[in-house]
């Protein structure tokens, strides 16, 4: 029997031309642990504009530690109640970062929230902009929800540009912990379907069925 018959997360693929995302698998692990060691965080950003587990500033080994727990979890306590799906990222077939969604009571209330990271290396070249895009579109044509949340630390221009671009509309400031130890400002924002800047690569995907099944999406 194959893994993905017991557990379809594992069978489930994202693409949009040369883009492709499925949720994090034992295989991509070591590759994503040496992206974190190498950095997530660019030199122009003045201290960690980060939360959870990168809210763990230099220690890389705890950093690590942190995203092998939540990358186990979301293995284990994924239920149509409360999931997460942290998705390895490729680029023309090279791992890059993650990009994951997450939700509660997404049959019922059908709002998720996204967050992403990609390595160093792979920043400003367009990626976190698509990886976005792709999976706004997954989570909108093919999950069937109705807003997405995110957010993103005052000075991460970054990423609330990739929010911009994408089509997101400011929701709120709250003030949340970040890497450097400090309380520091975070934009909300969020997106309806009517606002989203899709790719230009159309989205295909494989493996949808037995997930939604899993999700208890199925019609
Ligand atoms: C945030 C992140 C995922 C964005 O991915 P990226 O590949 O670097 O960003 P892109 O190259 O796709 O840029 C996307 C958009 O932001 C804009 N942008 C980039 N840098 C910007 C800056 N300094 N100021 C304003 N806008 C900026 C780009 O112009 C682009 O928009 P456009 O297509 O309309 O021109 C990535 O930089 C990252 O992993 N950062 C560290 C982790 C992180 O901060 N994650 C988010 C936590 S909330």
């Amino acid at each position: 029997m194959r893994l993905e018959e017991l557990h379809p997360p594992f069978g489930l693929r994202i693409r949009s031309g040369d883009l492709e995302m499925h949720p994090v698998r034992m295989d991509d692990i070591p590759v994503l642990l040496d992206l974190i060691a190498t950095g997530v965080v660019s030199a122009d950003i003045p201290g960690y504009p980060l939360a959870g587990p990168f809210a763990l500033g230099d220690d890389t080994m705890a950093r690590r530690r942190s995203s092998l727990r939540f990358w186990w979890q979301s293995w284990v306590d994924a239920t149509p109640e409360r999931w997460a799906f942290p998705m390895t990222v490729l680029r023309g077939g090279v791992v890059v970062g993650v990009q994951d969604i997450l939700a509660r009571d997404f049959p019922t209330i059908r709002s998720a929230e996204t967050g992403s990271w990609l390595g160093v290396q792979h920043q400003g070249k367009g990626t976190g902009k698509l990886m976005r895009q792709v999976m706004c579109t997954f989570a909108f044509d093919h999950l069937g929800a109705r807003e997405l949340h995110s957010g993103a630390f005052h000075d991460n221009h970054r990423s609330l540009g990739v929010s911009r671009a994408v089509g997101y509309e400011f929701n709120g400031r709250r003030l949340m912990l970040r890497g450097n130890g400090e309380a520091s400002e975070e934009v909300l924002v969020r997106l309806t379907p009517d606002r989203l800047v899709r790719p230009e690569v159309p989205v295909e995907v494989d493996g949808l069925g037995p997930f939604l099944d899993f999700l208890g999406l199925a019609d």
